[in-house]
C-alpha cells in the first residue's frame, strides 16, 4: 500500500491540470506484480478531461494486462479523493472488487475501501473483463 502510493506519488508532478488545478496521479498493481501510473490530463474544452484513474487503466491494457488488483489514488487536495462514478465503472471492468487506497500529499491522509462497497452493482455486459484479449 505505501509503496503503491509512492509510485503515484512520483508523476503527481506530471498532472497537466491548469483549469481546476486539482492534481491528481493513480497507480495499478496487477496480478502480475507490475505497476502503471497516470494522471489526470485536462483540456480547455473541459468535458475532455481525462481522470488519472483511467490514464493508469488504459496503461495497464496498453501493456497487455487485465487485471488490477489495487490502485493508489493522490492527490494534492486537503482530503483523500475518492474516484470519480466514471472511474469506478471502468475499474469494475477489470475487478469489480479492486482495492482502492485514497491519499492526500497534502495531510499525508489515506482512506481504503474496496469497490464493491463503492460501487456495489457496475454495469456488466460480460462477468469478467481478465479473459478477453491478448492474455
Ligand atoms: N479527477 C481525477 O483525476 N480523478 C477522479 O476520480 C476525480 C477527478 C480529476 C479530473 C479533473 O482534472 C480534476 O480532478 C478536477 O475534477
Amino acid at each position: 500500500m505505501r509503496l503503491l502510493i509512492e509510485e503515484a506519488k512520483r508523476v503527481l508532478p506530471h498532472s497537466y491540470a491548469p483549469y481546476s488545478g486539482v492534481h491528481v496521479a493513480a497507480a495499478v498493481l496487477t496480478d502480475r506484480g507490475n505497476i502503471y501510473r497516470g494522471v489526470n490530463v485536462e483540456n480547455s474544452s473541459y468535458g475532455l478531461t481525462i481522470c488519472a484513474e483511467r490514464s493508469a487503466i488504459s496503461a495497464m491494457v496498453t501493456a497487455g494486462e487485465r487485471r488490477p488488483v489495487a490502485i493508489a489514488i493522490v492527490t494534492d487536495m486537503d482530503k483523500p479523493i475518492p474516484p470519480c462514478g466514471a472511474c469506478r465503472q471502468v475499474l469494475a471492468e477489470f475487478n469489480s472488487e479492486v482495492e482502492v487506497v485514497m491519499h492526500s500529499v497534502k495531510t499525508g491522509k489515506t482512506v481504503v475501501a474496496n469497490l464493491r462497497d463503492l460501487f456495489p452493482s457496475p454495469f456488466k455486459l460480460r462477468s469478467t473483463g481478465s479473459g478477453e484479449g491478448v492474455n
